[in-house]
């Protein structure tokens, strides 16, 4: 039996759309192996268990790619990643897939074959590459190929999810984009992606609420997320560290001093004034990343 033990990703980290991204320490795990015949898929949600499951997809992509023919696959899910919540569940099942059909068909593809071969099935690497490596990266796509970073920041900060009980699709999220932007929205970008990393890297967490800015994505998106703007200016406002739109959304995400145990119960009391329902969950980094066992 194989285990396959993923992490949540948070991307995007306010301006840097679709090329940073950060693993944090909440798990899917999968235990794999191949059986004589069919697909048996136990655990997780019941609508999941069949041949549209993005984990068996992406491993039967996999076993496409390495020319090999498993007789049938059983797969036990025990996922914590809230699905289409902006928490890279998408990337996690993809990493998964794939790694086990590595596994499986004994493969020996590297790190960075697997790092390729998820990002051609995602679409970007901005969640796949810290769910395989950890920690905080950066990855950009040049001629179908991922080149990415890792980036080691200074001890000090911990994260905390707000995550909505409702779904939103990274496809619907993306179609409020603009087809172009700015100039000056593009400068805007630069500037302050540059000074997060910086920031994350000195230790200059006082500059982390100004780096979280962006006007390439966060700003359309926060129309279909309620409240978006009350909660923006709730975590500005307050204690903590900075605040942005995790992934696609819907989840707002906030970076605290990791000794901060006040916050918590401000923004839970904040959001029941709301009555917004929401999980409200602390979340360390993870700099691990994937682990097969
Ligand atoms: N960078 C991606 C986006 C992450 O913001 O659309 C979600 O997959």
């Amino acid at each position: 039996m194989i285990k396959i033990k993923v992490p949540a990703t948070s991307a995007n980290i306010g301006p840097g759309f679709d090329c940073l991204g950060i693993s944090l320490k909440l798990f899917n795990e999968i235990k794999v192996r191949e059986i004589d015949k069919g697909l048996v898929i136990k655990g997780g949600e019941k609508k999941f268990r069949n041949k549209f499951n993005l984990i068996y997809t992406s491993m039967s992509k996999c076993f496409d790619i390495v020319g090999y023919k498993p007789k049938g696959i059983e797969i036990d899910l025990d996922t914590k990643i809230p699905i289409s919540r902006g928490l890279g569940s998408s990337a996690s099942c993809i990493v998964s897939g794939v790694m086990a059909a590595n596994e499986i068909s004994n493969s020996k593809l590297s790190k960075e074959d697997i790092l390729n071969i998820s990002t051609n099935i995602e679409g970007h690497p901005d969640n796949i590459t810290p769910a395989i490596y950890g920690g905080l990266t950066v990855s950009i796509l040049e001629k179908n190929k991922v080149y990415f970073n890792k980036i080691y920041i200074k001890k000090g900060l911990k994260f905390l999810a707000i995550v909505p009980d409702y779904k939103l699709s990274t496809k619907e999220s993306r179609n409020v984009l603009p087809k172009n932007i700015k100039y000056s929205d593009g400068v805007f970008n630069i500037g302050r992606v540059s000074l997060l990393i910086s920031s994350l890297v000195n230790g200059r967490f006082d500059l982390l609420k100004l780096a979280c800015k962006d006007k390439l994505h966060q700003n359309y998106r926060g129309k279909l997320i309620s409240n978006y703007e009350k909660i923006i200016d709730y975590c500005n406002k307050s204690e903590t560290k900075g605040v942005y739109l995790s992934g696609a959304g819907p989840t707002i995400m906030v970076i605290l001093n990791s000794k901060n145990n006040i916050f918590k119960n401000d923004i839970v009391r904040f959001l029941n004034n709301l009555n917004m329902k929401c999980l409200v969950k602390e979340l360390e980094i993870d700099t691990k990343g994937a682990i097969v066992s």
